[in-house]
């Protein structure tokens, strides 16, 4: 399977739109330190280098899904099917969690205006409207938003309906990255998904009326390639063995996907390569040779397959794993590849305000005790600001945002 470098290091994925995310494998002049170099847990934080300009993106991690995907290894919290921020089974999780996402905010320096904000996951769309635009008013109170700031929310198509979407639009998210995968019910049954391809057809529906109506900037799908086409989900819920079917095939299936992924509509389009994760049920069953993947050479003429069928429709190749059509490339993940530095708040995320990459805690626990212990450090919220940057290098986070 050829390298698209869409991990930095293991959990840390490296090509993705999400800035916790996304890092290039390369960029100059910048690169990310290696991964054992990052300070994990670390409450000390290094001071700015003069020539460094503060950030204008933030990423806030949303750790929850309705279960784990069989292939992904990120940092997330399964609540269970019927979970939501609104009510019921999960809603306290995310309820206690939220609050803790306040303090990481509050307690950061201010900087100036954001320009762009991703909420990724996990699965953000868990949060109702109310909850997602609170964070949006914590950023603008902290930082400040751009009066043209393009505000991401990653989705997932079994989370919402048009209702929720509405709300969203409302609270100020302008741009949707939805979790798609595959237009194939037993390829998404054996991916452990929740979403089924009829869900995905009416998500994108909405989004792309949305989007025409001027409610909505952008919207973008992800597409997994090199799934395994067999098998399907077995009754325990786990995929059941299957052997990877002919070349031919393969390309046929991923044709296919293309096709009705573009006839959908999204301006932006995120294609990944399955990466099989250590701690995975895929790796398991890679291990007990249940999990045959295509080879390079097979994988090599997916890329390829995506690379012309995608310009033929209009679609620029902007980044390994990105497509785009003109004017719809992410301005967050083109930051990310500037090497401009981010904001990154939330259990798992990164963040390099200064260009030095800073994990945060990886579980809820550890997060809060991270988290405590830093305010306990620091003194009051934005305090160590003023400290490492003198009293006038901090600015002061602008308001007059809607959010407010
Ligand atoms: C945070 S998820 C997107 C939002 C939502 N959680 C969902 O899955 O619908 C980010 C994307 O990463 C991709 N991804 C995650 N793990 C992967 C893996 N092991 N191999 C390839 N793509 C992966 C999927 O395409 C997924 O949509
Ligand atoms: S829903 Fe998204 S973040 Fe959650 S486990 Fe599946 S791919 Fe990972």
């Amino acid at each position: 399977m050829p390298d698209t470098g869409r991990f930095g290091c293991r959990g840390l994925p490296a090509v993705t739109e999400n800035p916790h995310q996304s890092a290039p494998a390369t960029a100059a002049p910048w690169s990310p330190p290696p991964c054992a170099a990052v300070p994990d847990a670390s409450v000390v934080r290094p001071a700015p280098p003069p020539h460094q300009a503060p950030p204008r993106s933030a990423y806030l991690h949303i750790p929850f899904c309705h279960r784990r995907c069989f292939y992904c290894d990120f940092p997330v919290v399964p609540l269970g099917d019927r979970a939501d921020g609104a009510s019921g089974p999960g809603a306290a999780s995310i309820a206690a969690y939220l609050e803790l996402l306040h303090r990481d905010i509050a307690r950061s320096p201010a900087g100036p205006p954001l320009s762009t904000v991703y909420l990724g996951g996990g699965t953000p769309s868990m949060l109702t409207p109310h909850q997602v635009g609170g964070l949006l008013a914590a950023l603008a109170r902290r930082f400040g938003l751009a009066p043209a700031a393009e505000i991401s929310l990653e989705m997932d198509p079994a989370s919402f309906d048009r209702p929720r979407l509405a709300g969203y639009l409302a609270a100020g998210v302008n741009r949707v990255s939805l979790g798609g995968q595959s237009f194939d019910d037993a390829v998404l049954a054996s991916l452990g998904r929740r979403h089924r391809r009829a869900d995905l057809l009416e998500a994108a529906g909405w989004l792309e009326r949305a989007r025409r109506a001027g409610e909505l900037r952008s919207w973008s799908l992800d597409l997994i390639q090199g799934v395994p086409l067999a098998g399907g989900a077995a009754p325990g819920g786990e995929p059941a063995a299957a052997s990877f079917p002919p070349r031919q095939e393969v390309l046929r299936h991923w044709q296919s996907d293309l096709t009705q992924a573009i006839a959908v509509g999204p301006p932006h389009l995120s294609l990944y390569d399955l990466i099989v994760e250590p701690g995975t049920v895929f790796e398991r069953l890679q291990r007990q040779g249940a999990l045959p993947l295509p080879d390079d050479d097979t994988s090599a003429d997916l890329m390829e397959l995506s690379q012309s069928r995608l310009a033929a429709a209009g679609y620029g190749h902007y980044e390994v794993s990105n497509y785009a059509l003109p004017g719809h490339a992410s301005r967050h993940n083109r930051g990310y590849w500037s090497g401009a530095g981010w904001w990154g708040f939330g259990l798992g995320a990164t963040a390099a305000p200064w260009g030095e990459r800073q994990a945060r805690p990886r579980t809820r626990q550890a997060y809060a005790d991270w988290l405590a212990a830093s305010e306990a450090a620091e003194g009051p919220p934005g305090s160590w600001a003023a400290a490492v940057l003198g009293a006038g290098a901090s600015q002061p986070a602008s308001s007059g945002m809607p959010f407010d």
